[in-house]
């Protein structure tokens, strides 16, 4: 009996794996066996004999003590060591073998996991047999890895970094491909998940090419980003192994937006469409060589793709009265360069004023602009008292017209010396507070509600005079008393209370002494009949 012993794999000497795997590596197994029986000189003697090439087949992931194959060498693996038959493994991958007797079995101790994409396709070694230390015979071990669905699908990183895609591209057209690989080489389908935040916008005509073709329109102004999850998925396993990714698509501005005039007032709510606004300002004959203060303003546009800000150039259409307007073509700002003749009719001028894109005048917005001449404001409205007398007598209509002295109408109305007649269109006649009673026309006639007056009731209220233009205010105070019905209206002031205020008071003054003299001249001729009689 002839004992057998097994070497380690470095104790062996290496052998011509390298060449051999070279070799190898294309083919498949039945090339290899055909290659090897003419190649190979196998030297089959005792003990040592009844060897053969090893041929085996082993899935990958397969335990370690997995059976390879069984040795046909006759010896029996023994103890004794005077006549020893030494066994010995080596080669690149003899450390995935090892010898159980005369079993071949599978060394894939813990972290070692015999992976056919780690590993290639094939485990190469040589089994040699040695007989006190004299080679007897050589054979080759061929170990196929058999493939098992060990790996998942991965995205190719660059497929599926971030993408700008502009908004102008057309529906249908294919923005880019992404793809995933399997190590374990399977087919491989792309499904956009259509409960990711915007499927709408892809999607994947064929399965497998992973060309995501654009669905629906982007639009750079409700949308500067969208977002899809794709899955890369198995086709051909039992398992379908998955993965994910999510992209993101930047969307780029495109040319599809006209400028409008800011401040932009949507015409509703989520609808990207401007009004434009009015641009006002006010003027007065005395102004020239002015850069114009607009409200709103100043007169700015911007073009609707905020993401390209084309640059855009301002003209007056119309209205410009003879370049008594002038525009800066760049910044919208409006010069008045002459001023406006004082014997001017227009109280208004109306201004179109376009803008439009430097590079397309065809994506353009027009706006009108007002600009008001107002009447040069030196002097304040002012009234010619501050006190004005009004009466009312009592009566049965629902409103009657306040009077002054002698009857007449109470017209308290404000001077404005701005005005070569005195009057300002502009004033304004109010009541503060606001009175119940009585209200004031725009003649600065008051009229007073007299079914809600008393006899002898005394009012005293506030007129105020408001020029619009100028905003410039002044008062005055009104006392109005309410006479009885048939009750005279004072034809002057002396009649109720001064007695020599004034010519009035002084003819009264007059009537008197002449009704103290007749009385005095009654007296004396009284007198005089008295003595007479006497
Ligand atoms: C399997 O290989 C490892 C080294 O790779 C070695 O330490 C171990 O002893 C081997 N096991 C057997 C049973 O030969
Ligand atoms: C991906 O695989 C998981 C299980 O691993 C499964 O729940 C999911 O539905 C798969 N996704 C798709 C799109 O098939
Ligand atoms: C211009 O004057 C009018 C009154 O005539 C006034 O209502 C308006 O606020 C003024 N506008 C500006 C911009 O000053
Ligand atoms: C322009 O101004 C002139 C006076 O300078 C005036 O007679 C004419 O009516 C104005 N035209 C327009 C269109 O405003
Ligand atoms: C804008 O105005 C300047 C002078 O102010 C002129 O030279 C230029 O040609 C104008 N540009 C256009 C596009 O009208
Ligand atoms: C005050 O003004 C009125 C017109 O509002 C006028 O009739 C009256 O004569 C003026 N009185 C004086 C004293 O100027």
């Amino acid at each position: 009996m002839k004992a057998v012993t097994w070497s380690q794999p470095d104790d062996c000497v290496l052998c011509r794996r390298r060449m051999w795997r070279k070799m190898l590596r294309p083919c498949n197994l039945l090339l290899w066996q055909v290659a090897l029986s003419l190649s190979y000189h196998v030297v089959t003697a005792s003990p040592c004999g009844g060897g053969s090439d090893i041929f085996a087949a082993l899935r990958e992931n397969s335990p370690t003590g997995q059976f390879i194959s069984e040795l046909g060498i006759t010896a029996e693996p023994g103890a004794n060591r005077a006549n020893s038959l030494r066994l010995c493994v080596s080669g690149e991958d003899a450390a995935w073998f090892y010898l159980d007797g005369r079993t071949l079995r599978l060394n894939a101790s813990d972290p070692r996991v015999l992976d056919k994409e780690a590993q290639g396709p094939m485990l190469i070694a040589e089994l040699t047999c040695y007989q006190d230390d004299v080679i007897q015979s050589k054979f080759r071990i061929l170990v196929e890895i058999l493939n098992e669905n060990d790996n998942r699908p991965k995205f190719v990183e660059e497929t599926i970094h971030r993408f700008t895609v502009n908004e102008l591209t057309a529906v249908n057209s294919v923005l880019f491909t992404v793809k995933a690989v399997d190590a374990d080489g399977d087919v491989i389908s792309y499904i956009i998940d259509p409960s990711s935040s915007d499927p709408q916008f892809f999607r994947i005509d064929l399965p497998n090419s992973g060309k995501i073709v654009l669905n629906k329109p982007l639009d750079y102004e409700t949308r500067t980003q969208v977002q899809v999850l794709i899955w890369a998925q198995e086709v051909n396993t039992e398992e379908k192994f998955n993965t994910s990714a999510v992209l993101t698509v930047n969307i780029e501005d495109g040319d599809d937006q006209y400028p409008h005039f800011l401040p932009c007032t949507r015409v509703s709510p989520g609808v990207p469409v401007c009004v434009s606004p009015t641009y006002s300002t006010n003027i007065t004959q005395k102004h020239q060589d002015l850069v114009l203060k607009f409200s709103p303003g100043p007169i700015r546009a911007e073009d609707g793709d905020r993401g390209l800000n084309t640059p855009l150039i301002y003209s007056i259409l119309s209205g410009g009265n003879q370049s008594r307007f002038e525009i800066n073509n760049r910044t919208g700002e409006i010069q008045l360069t002459r001023a406006v003749p004082l014997r001017h009719q227009e109280k208004t001028f109306t201004l179109s004023v376009m803008v439009c894109q430097e590079d397309d005048h065809l994506k353009y917005s027009v706006v009108s602009v007002l600009i008001r001449v107002l009447n040069e404001n030196t002097f304040p409205p002012v009234f010619n008292r501050t006190t004005f007398k009004g009466f009312i007598v009592q009566n049965l209509n629902p409103a009657s017209i306040v009077t002054t002295y002698g009857n007449h109408v109470l017209q308290i109305l404000a001077s404005d010396r701005d005005f070569s007649d005195g009057l300002n269109p502009n004033i304004h006649y109010s009541i503060l507070p606001p009175s119940g009673l009585y209200q004031v026309t725009n003649d600065g006639v008051l009229i007073a509600r007299t079914d809600s007056l008393h006899a002898f009731d005394r009012h005293i209220i506030q007129v105020v005079a408001r020029d619009e233009e100028s905003g410039e205010e002044v008062s005055a105070s009104v006392d109005i008393e309410v006479l009885q019905t048939g009750q005279l209206v004072p034809r002057g002031a002396f009649t109720e209370q001064q007695m020599f205020g004034n010519v009035d008071s002084r003819l009264a003054g007059g009537i008197i002494a002449i009704i103290l003299l007749l009385v005095l001249s009654a007296v004396v001729f009284l007198m005089l009949r008295v003595v007479k009689r006497r």
